[in-house]
């Protein structure tokens, strides 16, 4: 079996991109690898006596980063390239401090989750990112890890942000104040190294896949509801957790892509095979099914205690729906390509409760607007919601500014293969944080989109 190197990122495509009307689309594709399960296999493995293996790891920018920042801090992280595909191995114990510092690109779940793993281990570190993930608010991580001792400094709650702590952390009682599961991770996987029960309110659900993993790789931790819609998370301080092998699933997000541009492009057919179905992400699905989108999800299977299924998408004709608040944490990362769905529907889709789309990798709400409006469609957006007035088609001919947003990227080129006329983007580079092979799978159901 041979080793192969992850230092370096993979094959990017960059420059600027045209996606153009070009027929029906058909095939299967299988989804790429699950960029949350991804991070938090990484990590937990790295927290774990023993050696653990992964398969299936999304290896896009965003994970690779972390998996670099974690052999930087002295974890065995090797790849294993096998004719059946890439193994990962990951050998966890104890971690190191480091002086230089910790780059982890593009990437607001490797640097949250990691700041509160690095923590709990007693490591010290100085995390930084690039220009999209300086900008993002890193207080909400900052302020609970403090509360738990860890001496973290930050010039004005971004990044870069040192992290002082040698440890001796000490439990806290939190309620959240966004539904963030990268902040209730940082939480949960501080407390692994902190001395007592660590308790957690979770007004608003979101998702869990940090908890679920945690039990799997042997954490004790106890979810009770609180009676209201939301639960609380009690989990033990001073524990190691045990090696475990982790299949990653794959990612709803990115499988969001090729369904919708099935939905939108008349006498499609398309089959996204192994993707994720945790109820806890898949508002999408059940928004586009209100919209009349004609979806099926065959063979249902169990993968390390998640469902995962294949989705099958076919050109439908949709309707606008006003989405509840409530569901905005399980489709937080879909607004994008929901608005691009919405615009080619008849009548109005309303979000409401998508305040968090400000501080993503960009305000979302408005790179959606000002994109949407330049293809030719009616929108309009307040602090925490977005209104797209579907036309049923979309004009195009407009080129998108991206504002280094893989999401923005790969929605409106999708927007392109279904408007009058061509949709260009600035620039495709984004795209490798979260979905690499992205051209290659629209490719394959035939798609072409090309540089521009
Ligand atoms: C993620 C949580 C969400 C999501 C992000 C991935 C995670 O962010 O937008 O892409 O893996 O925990 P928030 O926790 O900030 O909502």
């Amino acid at each position: 079996m041979a080793q192969a190197s992850f230092d370096e990122l993979p094959k990017r495509t960059k420059g600027a991109g045209r996606a153009a009307r070009d027929g029906a689309l058909s095939g299967g594709v299988r989804a790429p690898g699950d960029k949350s399960i991804s991070h938090r296999a990484l990590i937990l493995s790295a927290l774990a006596e023993g050696e653990s293996r992964i398969a299936g790891l999304l290896e896009a920018d965003d994970v690779l980063r972390t998996a670099s920042a974690l052999r930087a801090l002295g974890v065995g992280v090797q790849k294993d390239v096998a004719a059946d595909g890439a193994a990962w191995r990951v050998r966890g114990g104890s971690w190191g401090s480091l002086s230089r510092a910790l780059y982890l690109g593009n990437s607001g779940t490797g640097v949250r989750l990691l700041m509160g793993a690095a923590a709990g281990a007693g490591a010290a570190a100085v995390f930084d990112g690039d220009i999209s993930l300086r900008a993002r608010p890193m207080g909400r991580v900052l302020e609970p890890l403090r509360m738990m001792g860890a001496s973290m400094e930050s010039r004005d709650g971004r990044l870069p942000v040192s992290l002082m702590s040698e440890g001796g952390l000490s439990a806290v009682d939190v309620k959240l104040a966004t539904a963030s599961a990268q902040v209730k991770s940082a939480i949960l996987l501080a407390a692994l190294g902190a001395t007592g029960k660590t308790r957690i309110h979770e007004p608003v659900l979101c998702r869990d896949h940090t908890e679920r993993m945690l039990a799997a790789f042997g954490a004790s931790l106890s979810m009770t509801p609180d009676g209201e819609g939301g639960r609380f998370i009690e989990i033990a301080g001073d524990q190691r957790l045990t090696a475990c092998n982790v299949t990653v699933p794959g990612d709803p997000s990115s499988a969001a892509f090729p369904v919708v541009a099935a939905l939108i492009t008349p006498g499609s057919d398309v089959t996204v095979r192994g993707v994720l179905l945790n109820p806890l992400r898949s508002g999408l699905f059940d928004t586009l099914r209100e919209m009349g989108a004609d979806l099926s999800f065959d063979n249902k299977r169990e993968t390390n205690g998640e469902t995962v299924a294949d989705i099958r998408a076919r050109h439908s004709v949709l309707n606008g729906v006003a989405v509840p608040a409530e569901r905005a944490p399980a489709m937080i990362d879909e607004y994008p390509i929901l608005a691009i769905a919405a615009a080619y529907a008849h009548g109005e889709t309303v979000m409401r409760g998508v305040g968090e789309l400000r501080v993503k990798e960009s305000d979302r709400i408005a790179a959606v607007e000002a994109g949407l409006t330049a293809c030719g469609a009616e929108v309009s957006s307040g602090p925490d919601w977005l209104k797209v007035h579907g036309a049923a088609g979309l004009q195009g001919g407009a080129r998108i500014k991206t504002r280094h947003d893989h999401r923005i990227a790969m929605s409106f080129l999708i927007a392109g293969l279904a408007s009058e006329k061509p949709i260009d983007i600035d620039d495709m580079t984004m795209i490798a944080t979260s979905f690499p092979n992205f051209l290659d799978v629209m490719r394959e159901i035939g798609a072409d989109i090309i540089d521009a």
